[in-house]
């Protein structure tokens, strides 16, 4: 089984309290809330009031923050203060991974580091020790309903040799095109989250669809 990190990226924001707690009752056990600046990526999606609001309407939601935004450092507070379970945050950005790091556990939330297409898996190699996740993106981040690229299944198989090999058990995370077709092949590889937006959202039957992907 699976655990199920649905993006509501995907979702209809005019109803986004129903759409989590649609999730969550389909047997998601994150939310996975894809902040964008606008400058990391070429997009803007929503931030720190939205996430208030979830977490004060949806109280049982644990939030999978992923941050594709410049300067996380900056923002870390806002997020946790706001109910991120989890802040999660790209490699690529432009500060100190460090700082980034100490302020996520000094802020009371669980640590995640991300990586690009782009970005070879080794890079996350130093840090390893202090995540409790690590997302391989398997898309440019900054857009949903993006066609998987296949180059992140080596980078989960790296990852997943790597944990057993110092004894580490941060979960394996996995973003962008995952469908009923690819999910199969990223647990195979070694993914234990699954983040879904449009495979989920967009589905006839998004309850279907969450416990579909559950079940790979
Ligand atoms: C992309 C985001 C993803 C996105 C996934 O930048 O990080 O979380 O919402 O969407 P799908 O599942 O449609 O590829
Ligand atoms: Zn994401």
């Amino acid at each position: 089984m699976a655990i199920i990190s649905p993006s509501i990226l995907s979702a209809d924001f005019c109803r986004l309290g129903d759409e989590c707690r649609l999730a969550l009752d389909a047997g998601a056990e994150m939310l996975h809330f894809d902040v964008m600046d606008g400058h990391f990526v070429p997009n803007i999606s929503f931030g720190v009031p939205v996430l208030a609001s979830l977490h004060k309407g949806v109280p049982s939601g644990f939030f999978d923050v992923h941050l594709m935004i410049s300067r996380p450092l900056s923002y870390v507070d806002a997020f946790a203060k706001a109910g991120a379970g989890l802040i999660n945050f790209h490699l690529e950005s432009e500060d100190d991974p460090a700082a980034v790091l100490a302020a996520i556990r000094a802020a009371g939330c669980k640590t995640g580091m991300t990586i690009k297409p782009g970005t070879p898996a080794g890079a996350l190699y130093p840090w390893l020790e202090q995540l409790d996740l690590v997302l391989v993106m398997s898309v440019e981040p900054g857009f949903g309903g993006q066609k998987f690229l296949p180059s992140a299944l080596d980078k989960l198989a790296a990852l997943k040799a790597e944990r057993q090999a110092r004894g580490l058990d941060f979960l394996l995370e996995v973003d962008g095109g995952v469908n009923a077709e690819t999910a199969p092949l990223c647990t195979a590889a070694g993914a234990d989250v699954l983040v879904a937006g449009s495979a989920i959202f967009a589905a006839a039957d998004p309850a279907a669809a969450v416990g579909a992907l559950a079940a790979v």
